[in-house]
């Protein structure tokens, strides 16, 4: 090819927007920014969201402004905030961000207490960060709100106790009990983005090392069939039997955090509780174990513990602290026992094909509720099934794949319990 011809075509970048590779990979997303962006369902309403605020998230603020929102949003972890997603949405309007990269704890606090200052009237949630502060410290704005939505496992275990303690001001969707948010973001989003975090800040291999999983739920399940799908032989630790029972007719090993410590190269957490790696864990690992969290608060691995024990650190790698311990040993911690997938150096959350889907879902939860917080009363609320399946229906449709349908007689057999002329 003559060098002219190269030169033409030689690859610029395409734009500074961050949002662009995302939204070319998020379709449920743009066909709700084109059919509600015609529609405008959200005019007149400010919709608060919490989340990580990476360019996934960017594309579902993008998502309720075109459908008419103004929108505030705030970070749901201090550290997973990408400024330049942050930068490019405030600086347009209909958009206000309560959020910079690389905040403190006490700015992450004071961020999401001056969003809820400016009242929205729903509030987007994750690890029910702005709506249980709203109910403790601004109860006269939560009493205004209209309605919320929770998008993952540990923000559900937060609204569950404010539901049992009778003190929720609005209704709120459980997203994450969604089909369509955790059976694929828990399992294969998570599954997929901790181990490629894993994987690029130590760039170390999985295959063949000794992986102990704690949590057998829908991350963990989805951490460990990958973990094993690249060779690692897995053990699951876990505190619930049935989950164990499942671990181990999934084909690994089930012990206790006691037996696994010692036996692991890497450890992941995804229990959604707190302290499963704690001192006497650390004094009996080999030297060189990994430890890395997938679960939502970052206190599931005890850092102060591992602190207190160790010499001194040192960061071997961008994203790992090693702790050196008095007998010679050092212990490897990745992104400072924060969620591995979003705060790492190199994390970028989800695959954006699974976010569509769980994003989809607090879209449509919004949606829903917009139009019947009314007829509802306080407190938390399974999302209809009806809502899911529409959201099933388009993800499939924007896959090109066809399901079949029940024929009359088909239907007919399950909805009569005689089963026609049986011999009962
Ligand atoms: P889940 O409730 O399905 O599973 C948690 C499992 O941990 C349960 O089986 C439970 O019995 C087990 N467990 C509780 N205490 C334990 C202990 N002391 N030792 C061992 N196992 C214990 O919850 P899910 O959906 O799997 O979520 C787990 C965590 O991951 C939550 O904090 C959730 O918010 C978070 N999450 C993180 C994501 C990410 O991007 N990293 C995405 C989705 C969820």
């Amino acid at each position: 090819m003559p060098s002219g011809v190269l030169e033409e075509q030689a690859t610029e970048p395409e734009t500074d927007d961050p949002l662009v590779w995302t939204r070319d990979h998020t379709p449920l997303l743009q066909s709700f920014a084109e059919e509600f962006g015609r529609e405008q369902p959200f005019d007149g309403l400010t919709v608060a969201v919490a989340s990580h605020l990476e360019t996934k998230t960017g594309v579902l603020i993008e998502t309720l402004r075109a459908a008419g929102a103004e929108v505030l949003f705030a970070p749901s972890e201090p550290q997973s905030t990408h400024g330049d997603v942050v930068r490019f949405l405030d600086a347009q309007e209909g958009y206000e961000a309560f959020a910079h990269e690389g905040m403190t704890d006490e700015e992450f606090e004071e961020a999401q207490h001056a969003l809820l200052e400016r009242e929205p009237d729903i509030v987007l949630d994750d690890g029910c960060e702005l709506i249980a502060k709203a109910h403790d410290a601004h109860p006269d704005i939560a009493r205004r709100v209209l309605a919320g939505g929770e998008q993952t496992t540990a923000g559900i275990t937060r609204l569950e106790a404010m539901d049992r303690e009778d003190v929720l001001e609005f209704p709120v969707y459980g997203v994450n009990d969604t089909p369509m948010k955790h059976f694929f973001d828990n399992v294969h989003g998570t599954g997929e983005s901790a181990l490629a975090n894993v994987m690029i800040t130590t760039n170390a291999m999985i295959a063949g090392k000794t992986a102990v999983v704690a949590g057998y739920g829908y991350v963990g399940r989805g951490v460990a069939s990958k973990l094993r799908s690249l060779g690692a032989e897995t053990v699951v630790t876990e505190v619930d039997p049935r989950r164990a029972l499942q671990a181990h007719m999934d084909g690994h090993r089930v012990a206790s955090m006691a037996e696994a410590a010692p036996e692991g190269d890497l450890f992941l957490t995804a229990t959604g509780s707190r302290d499963i790696v704690r001192e006497e864990h650390f004094a009996a690992m080999a030297s060189g174990a990994k430890l890395a969290n997938a679960g939502h608060f970052d206190v599931e691995i005890v850092v102060e513990d591992l602190a207190a024990m160790a010499d001194r650190t040192s960061e071997p790698k961008e994203g790992v602290t090693r702790y050196h311990l008095p007998d010679g040993r050092h212990i490897d911690l990745l992104a400072e026992g924060r969620l591995v997938n979003l705060t790492g150096p190199y994390s970028q959350g989800h695959p954006a094909e699974v976010i569509d889907m769980t994003f989809a879902m607090m879209f449509m939860a919004a949606y829903d509720l917009s139009k019947r917080h009314e007829e509802l009363e306080p407190g938390l609320y399974s999302v209809p099934d009806r809502v899911d399946r529409e959201v099933a229906e388009r993800k499939l449709a924007t896959l090109g794949a066809d399901i079949d349908e029940s024929t009359d007689s088909q239907q007919a057999y399950v909805e009569d319990w005689r089963h026609g002329d049986s011999n009962f």
